[in-house]
């Protein structure tokens, strides 16, 4: 593609449908994002990446990569730049997973982007060396299937990434926020989403025990968010 029929195409998304959620680099001087959805900053996910960089093995020469609830695939591309041999993003809405096919399509990178729920994964009948599940536990009605399904089908390594409640570290609770008072109750767009589940790290950490992980480690606390990491 011509960088101007690229630029075009990156206009149209972003005026059109869902928008650039995610910025992600086409590699090519070009940049998708231009404006902020729900208030999340210009270069997202950038910084919720660096969170949870430290996690990522640098070189996935021959792994098997799957990014649950991708977006426009802003992790599963880190992943293949590292050298993953097959890269799986699965999101719920067709729109982003149209994104993220352009992004590969001008990146020139082969990754298979299919629209599938988290509740799905076992379709896709095999599991996966690394498996991320970052930003999207919080948007799950049924928290235990979402965290079982994303267990299920890890082989070795799991990055969680969600909102928390911050409070009460010697309990494992989660609370119930909702929808209408996710971002405030004037947040465009709230209505539409169910109610969030924000377990707090004790919890996080316990319900990925309990699902036989042999060790799950802390990555980060911050600005009510926090991520694990879970090994078999
Ligand atoms: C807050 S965004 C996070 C995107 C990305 N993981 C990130 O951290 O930038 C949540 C994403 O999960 C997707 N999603 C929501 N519910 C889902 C479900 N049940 N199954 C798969 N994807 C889902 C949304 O469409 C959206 O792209």
């Amino acid at each position: 593609m011509e960088p101007q029929e690229i630029q075009k195409k990156v206009e149209e998304f972003e005026n059109e449908g869902l928008g650039w959620y995610q910025n992600i680099d086409l590699k090519c001087g070009i940049t998708t994002k231009t404006r902020q959805i729900w208030g999340e900053e210009i270069d997202h996910p950038r910084k919720r990446f660096e969170e949870i960089a430290t996690a990522i093995p640098a070189d996935l020469t021959g792994k098997s990569v799957l990014d649950i609830g991708c977006n426009a695939g802003f992790l599963a591309f880190e992943a293949k730049d590292r050298g993953a041999d097959y890269v799986c993003g699965v999101d719920l809405k067709q729109g982003y997973i149209d994104q993220a096919r352009f992004c590969a399509e001008v990146r020139n990178q082969e990754l298979d982007f299919r629209v599938l729920s988290i509740y799905e994964l076992e379709s896709l009948q095999r599991s996966f060396d690394l498996v991320f599940c970052v930003g999207i536990l919080y948007h799950c009605q049924y928290l235990l299937e979402a965290v079982e399904q994303a267990s299920r089908i890890t082989a070795d390594t799991l990055i969680v990434e969600t909102a928390i409640h911050p409070a009460h570290l010697d309990l494992p609770l989660v609370r119930y926020v909702r929808s209408s008072g996710y971002g405030g109750a004037q947040a465009e767009g709230a209505a539409r989403l169910p109610g969030h589940w924000h377990p707090n790290m004790t919890a996080l950490t316990d319900m990925f025990l309990e699902q036989g992980f042999a060790s799950v480690e802390q990555l980060f606390v911050y600005g009510g968010r926090g991520g694990i990491v879970a090994h078999r």
